[in-house]
């Protein structure tokens, strides 16, 4: 959701800014804008509904010339308070137009703050909660204690916001500045030589500088030419962690390939190979931000898993690996619905929350819940800094690199990944696996970069296939045991990307209902188990399966290689290569990854930025 960047340099700060929100488009939006001060008191702004496009043909057509400076500020708005409309779209200016701000989150408290602002005469352009931080500095810097001083009136202001936000905030009195500030809401500054720049991900100046300061909980930046300088609320100084953005530009870009989800997929064996990394040393597994010490984790009676999405896919994966591994009870919940029904937590659960973002607002009020209840989080996270691994016990992040894609491929993999870190790190320090046990399982781990390489080798016939069936009215999926989280991961892919009916089943389920769905020729999508790791199971969904084709379903079976006693019902069968039945997730999702990305491009659409989808879901 939102994007925002703000730069104060020696480059021209349009071209920047641009730069920035085009990196930043795949968080989601519906309107963008820009704000440029010229340095010498001109404050420029334009926005417009839709695309980047749109605002870049405005620009166009008002004179780029007209944004001429090199201190300037950007958004891309995804709508909440207020239609995506040019005039709800951000930068919004205070009624001087002195004063611009762009805004992330929701400012809970803005409706008594519009009628105090409407009381005392002010008009109100927009139908944003956003608009009334734009006055409110205004008048801080016009009047009272922090009269002319900008960084002051900003931090007064945000003293009195409730709810998430950053703010960037630009005055044209103070051409050369910059003042940001956040709370519950990303923020990281990106220090240059002779620039500086503020951003809600480092995507956006990664092109720059790879420098970047992660701001905490409440604080304010200043940034300028020669510096940036960290402050709390209440003009204290503070502390904020400086680190260094450990991918570059070419992980961000498209690299000849169509799409950014086509690349991701690609990226898959790396991403494994990188999410495991240095986790199992001196023959034991290490995690990595670890402020639970192993008496803690001994201490666990009860594993939550909570998560949105894909990521709770992953931890529907999990749980088979984690219960097997360490005997603990392990329940995966979905972060939206976990705090509203109190859940059982005391201070020896175990809350596991997996985010890609480390932003979404469920998965964050959930964490925050856990803690309130006083169990131990640990956060899986793919991005560095963000706020839930920030308010989190621990964290392990997974090294997936940016994910562009709105659909999660390369990072959902690298979910199923962490969290068998965390299971094998439970089992390790509870010792419910020997030490030689656990160096198999992480050996076994360690292997599979390879294994998904293979399946990436063969998926012309999937994409074949996609183009063939291109334009059912549905498709289901089924699955059993480890297979049944990965029918639901495939529904999900094709729902957000081709936009067509897709559901997951549990195969056993079938007979209770969804065999009722079978009609002629309707693809239904199977996962089969390993004949020989669960040969039961097998032999149950092989019978599933020839009930479905005898009322005329069309058969796509995901089979382990050699797997002789499926083909014949299978219409379609999908090969993948033979793994250990806790790691079957991390193959046969693959050929579902790509099956729901070539429908969406049969079907015409754009794989990267499916519709009313946004990459990080902050609010709830
Ligand atoms: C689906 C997808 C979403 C995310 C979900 C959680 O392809 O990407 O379902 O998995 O919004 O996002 P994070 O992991 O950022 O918390």
């Amino acid at each position: 959701m939102c994007g925002i960047v703000g730069y104060v340099g020696h480059r021209p700060a349009l071209d920047v800014v641009l730069g920035g929100l085009r990196r930043m488009e795949y968080r989601g939006y519906d309107s963008a804008g820009v704000a440029v001060l010229d340095g010498a008191g001109a404050l420029t702004v334009e926005r417009k509904a839709g695309r980047l496009a749109n605002l870049e043909a405005e620009l166009d057509a008002v004179g780029r010339d007209n944004f001429a400076g090199t201190a300037g500020m950007g958004h891309t708005r995804w709508a909440t308070h207020g239609a995506p409309i040019d005039r709800n779209s951000h930068p919004h200016r205070d009624t001087s137009q002195r004063v611009a701000i762009v805004h992330n989150g929701i400012i809970e408290n803005f409706a008594a703050l519009r009628a105090e602002l409407e009381a005392d005469g002010v008009e109100m352009a927009s139908d944003t909660d956003s608009e009334t931080a734009a006055h409110l500095v205004a008048r801080a810097y016009a009047e009272g204690d922090t009269k002319g001083d900008f960084a002051a009136s900003v931090a007064a202001v945000c003293r009195r916001l409730e709810g998430a936000f950053t703010l960037v905030v630009t005055h044209a009195d103070e051409p050369d500045t910059i003042v940001a500030a956040r709370r519950s809401s990303p923020l990281v500054v990106g220090v240059g030589d002779g620039e500086h720049f503020v951003a809600s991900d480092v995507a956006a100046f990664i092109e720059h500088t790879r420098e970047a300061v992660e701001l905490g909980q409440d604080q304010l930046v200043v940034i300028t030419r020669e510096g940036y300088d960290v402050r709390d609320f209440h003009g204290d100084a503070a502390q904020a962690k400086p680190f260094t953005v450990d991918w570059d530009l070419s992980a961000a870009e498209k690299g000849g390939h169509e799409y950014f989800m086509l690349k991701e997929i690609e990226e898959q064996p790396e991403a494994l190979a990188n999410t495991l990394r240095g986790h199992f040393e001196s023959g034991r597994i290490i995690l990595d931000e670890q402020r639970i010490s192993d008496q803690d984790l001994r201490d666990v009676d009860k594993v939550f898993v909570v998560a949105c999405g894909s990521a709770y896919h992953s931890g529907l994966v999990a749980k088979y690996a984690i219960e097997h591994w360490t005997r603990l009870p392990v329940e995966v919940e979905l972060a939206s619905e976990f705090r509203y029904r109190d859940p059982v937590l005391d201070r020896d659960t175990l809350v596991v929350a997996v985010s890609q973002s480390g932003e979404t607002a469920d998965t964050l009020e959930a964490v925050r819940h856990a803690r309130e209840q006083k169990a131990r989080v640990l956060a899986v996270c793919n991005t560095n800094g963000a706020q839930i691994p920030r308010e989190s016990d621990a964290v392990l992040y997974t090294h997936a690199g940016p994910e562009i894609g709105v659909a999660s491929t390369k990072a959902f993999l690298a979910q199923i990944a962490a969290n068998y870190l965390v299971g094998l790190a439970l089992a390790q320090a509870r010792g419910t696996k020997y030490p030689d046990e656990v160096a198999r399982e992480f050996a076994e781990l360690e292997a599979m970069p390879a294994a998904v390489q293979k399946v990436l080798s063969t998926v012309e016939q999937t994409r074949d296939l996609g183009r063939r069936i291109a334009d059912s009215r549905a498709v289901l999926f089924l699955g059993r045991h480890v297979g049944f989280p990965v029918a639901l991961e495939g529904a999900l892919k094709l729902k957000e990307l081709a936009y067509m009916h897709a559901e997951g089943f549990a195969a056993g389920e079938l007979k209770h209902g969804p065999i009722a769905l079978i009609e002629d020729g309707l693809p239904v999508v199977v996962v089969m188990p390993s004949p020989k790791g669960r040969a039961v199971l097998h032999s149950k969904l092989v019978s599933n399966i020839s009930e479905i084709q005898a009322r005329g379903a069309r058969t796509i079976v995901i089979a382990e290689e050699g797997d002789e006693t499926v083909r014949p019902f299978a219409d379609e069968l999908i090969e993948v290569p033979a793994v250990p039945t806790l790691l079957q997730p991390l193959v046969s999702t693959v050929p579902l990854q790509v099956l729901a990305a070539e429908i969406a491009r049969a079907r015409g659409y754009d794989v990267d930025k499916p519709r009313n989808l946004a990459k990080s879901v902050t609010v709830e």
